[in-house]
């Protein structure tokens, strides 16, 4: 198999990578380890930046989008047994969606297929090559149904996440990652109740942060801040739900429902530098992730494509190699300012049971969000981060 880019992972970063490469007339072949099924059932990511959801419509694959994401125009924090809203739409001017990420790839892979689209789901051993300097002809190598196939590229783009091949087979010495680590994680439920508001609800309480989100009028998706290796089993539902209500403290009422799906996932911090290595180019969670309290891990992964995809077409249509020179620096600077963010909405809201300096962070905490909530320049510097940083 020939094409001209070869891409690893058809979620997000791969499928919208794959969309934007063909309106430029790029040919490219999508390697994913999963099957379709898998991919579209992934429940992760709920909140889109408003210029994402803007980039879907305007490229064509955001019919469905339109018709069905839930427009908010801001969100609420919750401390101290009360909620107060920042209101995006007023503060800057913009509203932020929620549209499932598993939406987002049922529509990518859908639109891809229909236009021609080659992804090959269900691959095994893949491995990538000859992708240093500028001689070698980058291939990708995979067994498909039982047979050892190879895609031959000019360019490998590396979409798979953050567990992913693409990464480890950057030459050791050449790169470096950035981590960090947080004492905690989330215990994630889908559930069949109405959401306690019309948006989203971070609250901060001295048992620890709570969020609740949602996925329809009457499908919630909530969380809850329990230690990174939390035993699943000792929540049962109505844990779930006495703790859920605790920590709301009131400030809503809370239907309970049927729980539909239960996980616990570990929060981190991450970020590899450069993004690229010769013809190889990471994208997404495969270069960096982020703890999810800034709801920014899929919009940083779209952020990197677009530059990317940009590259690819001043490449092949000016023969231009700036942009692709240039594309793990663009990339970075998004990237940390969207580390920085997460990180500092994870500090504010969580809390950090034991150790010496736990009651002053409280206090601290607390002093923090009355601030975030009641002064203006405040307001506004997190309604700008969270609804999405301008792009160029
Ligand atoms: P992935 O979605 O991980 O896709 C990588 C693909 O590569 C997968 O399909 C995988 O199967 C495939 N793959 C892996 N290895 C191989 C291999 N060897 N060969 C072939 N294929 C391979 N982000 C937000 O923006 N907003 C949110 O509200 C938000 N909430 C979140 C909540 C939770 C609980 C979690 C866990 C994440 C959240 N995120 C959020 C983050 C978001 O889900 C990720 O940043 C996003 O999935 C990144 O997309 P990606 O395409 O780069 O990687
Ligand atoms: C979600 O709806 O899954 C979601 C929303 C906002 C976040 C994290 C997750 O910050």
């Amino acid at each position: 198999m020939k094409t001209q880019v070869g891409i690893v992972g058809a979620g997000p970063s791969g499928l919208m990578l794959s969309h934007l490469l063909q309106l430029a007339g790029i040919s490219s072949i999508i390697i994913e380890d999963r099957s379709r099924a898998y991919c579209e059932n992934r429940i992760r990511a709920g909140l889109m930046e408003n210029w994402v959801a803007k980039m879907l419509v305007e490229t064509g694959v955001g019919a469905r989008l339109e018709r069905e994401a839930m427009v908010h125009d801001g969100i609420f924090l919750a401390f101290n047994n009360e909620a107060h809203k920042l209101d995006f739409a007023k503060l800057i001017g913009k509203h932020v969606y929620i549209y499932d990420q598993k939406e987002v790839v049922t529509d990518l892979i859908a639109h891809r297929l229909a236009h021609g689209g080659q992804i090959l789901f269900e691959v095994e051993g893949t491995s990538v090559h000859d992708f240093a300097g500028n001689g070698g002809k980058p291939s990708i190598r995979f067994k498909h149904q039982g047979k050892d196939e190879v895609v031959e590229c000019d360019f490998i783009a590396g979409c798979d996440g953050f567990h992913g091949i693409c990464r480890p087979s950057l030459p050791a010495g050449l790169w470096a990652g950035y981590d960090r680590v947080y004492p905690f994680g989330w215990l994630g439920v889908l559930t069949e109740s109405p959401p306690p508001e019309k948006e989203l609800i971070y609250a901060y309480h001295e048992r620890g942060f709570a969020l609740f989100s949602m996925r329809g009028p009457q499908l919630s998706r909530l969380y809850l801040q329990v230690a990174p290796d939390e035993d699943i089993e000792q929540w049962s539902d109505d844990r779930v739900w006495d703790e859920l209500e605790t920590r709301l403290q009131g400030v809503r009422p809370l239907k309970r429902g049927k729980i539909l799906q239960k996980g616990v996932t570990p929060m981190r911090s991450y970020v590899a530098e450069p993004m690229q290595f010769g013809r190889l180019f990471l994208a997404g969670d495969s270069a960096h992730i982020v703890p999810p309290t800034g709801a920014k891990g899929m919009n940083l992964a779209m952020a990197d494509i677009r530059v990317l995809a940009r590259a690819f077409e001043g490449f092949y249509r000016n023969h231009r190699t700036e942009a692709l020179e240039s594309y793990s620096a663009t990339c970075l600077k998004r990237v940390w300012k969207g580390q920085r963010f997460s990180w500092w909405m994870t500090q504010m809201l969580h809390r950090v049971h034991g150790g010496e300096y736990a009651a002053f962070d409280m206090k601290r905490q607390l002093a923090e969000l009355d601030y975030v909530t009641s002064s203006e320049a405040a307001s506004i510097s997190l309604a700008e981060n969270y609804a999405g940083l301008p792009i160029d």
